[in-house]
């Protein structure tokens, strides 16, 4: 399989890096510092655990590049770069909910998800022990399984994810969006992860998600696992995902939730 020793860097340091966090999650977790927000925070875990990452990356893969959650980027050599969120979901880290996930994806060209090829990815649910991954034309899987879509929906039978954003204004239109489209779906969920948000979609588990404000690292692994599984994974109009919007599904529900979305937006 194309990209498979890459996969497996991914999968072995992605799994080390879980046994850490989930190893400090039961020890008991406090906020070390907030970010863009009081209620963005990071742990000494997120930072621990970006550290190993990159460490062991840098003895594993020395010309490569790295951009990670917690300490930043630096170019490499080799025109690849490891895109790093150590703990994604790091509210529900903090809270013992068992829903939060280390995410590493490995890309090609400009570390910019506008232009930039993904190669391989994994995203590790330490307190599940779920492991998503995919490389570029190999498939996705959890675990050993192949994964796929759900089937088509009409948008009315649609379980859509979504997620918001840590400033408050944007939460406030974040949250007169959803509620407008409450009506006109299955149901909503926020589960807080927004890398596993893409692998459920990736995996069958839900219909269709949205977010507006991600960062590069929340979904370049998730939106590498759910396209190989047959999702639409797109940003606004033709751009790639980015700040302004992601949006993944079955091509026909993403195709209805985008049109959805659009109309609500108006
Ligand atoms: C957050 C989560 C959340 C999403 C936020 C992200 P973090 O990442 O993925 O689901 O709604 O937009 O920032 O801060 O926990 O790594
Ligand atoms: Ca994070």
């Amino acid at each position: 399989m194309p990209h498979e020793s890459l996969l497996t860097t991914a999968r072995t340091i992605a799994l080390r890096a879980g046994e850490l966090a989930r190893l400090r999650r039961s020890e008991g977790v406090e906020v070390a510092a907030s970010k863009s927000s009081p209620v963005d925070v990071v742990t000494e875990a997120d930072r621990e655990t970006e550290a190993l990452i990159r460490g062991l990356l840098a003895d594993e893969r020395p010309g490569d590049g790295f951009f990670g959650e917690e300490s930043g980027a630096e170019r490499g050599s080799t025109g690849l770069t490891w895109i790093v969120d150590p703990i994604d979901g790091t509210v529900n880290f903090l809270y013992g909910i068992p829903h939060y996930a280390v995410s590493i994806a490995v890309v090609e060209g400009e570390p910019d998800p506008q232009t930039w090829t993904a190669l391989a990815g994994c995203v590790v649910n330490p307190a599940s022990g779920e492991v998503y991954t995919a490389t570029a034309g190999g498939g996705a899987y959890l675990g050993e399984a192949p994964i796929r879509v759900a089937d088509a929906v009409p948008l009315s039978q649609a379980l859509v994810a979504t997620g918001f954003a840590y400033d408050s204004t944007t939460r406030g239109e974040q949250g007169r969006l959803v509620a407008a489209l409450l009506p006109l779906v299955r149901d909503i969920r926020r589960l807080g992860t927004a890398s596993l948000d893409l692998c459920f979609v990736a995996s069958g588990r839900t219909n269709a998600y949205f977010e507006r404000t991600l960062s590069p690292w929340d979904h370049a692994a998730g939106a590498l696992i759910a396209r190989e599984a047959g999702a639409t994974v797109k940003g606004l109009g033709d751009a790639q995902p980015s700040r302004d919007l992601i949006l993944a599904g079955h091509p026909d529900v993403a195709a209805a939730l985008e049109g959805a979305l659009a109309q609500l937006a108006r």
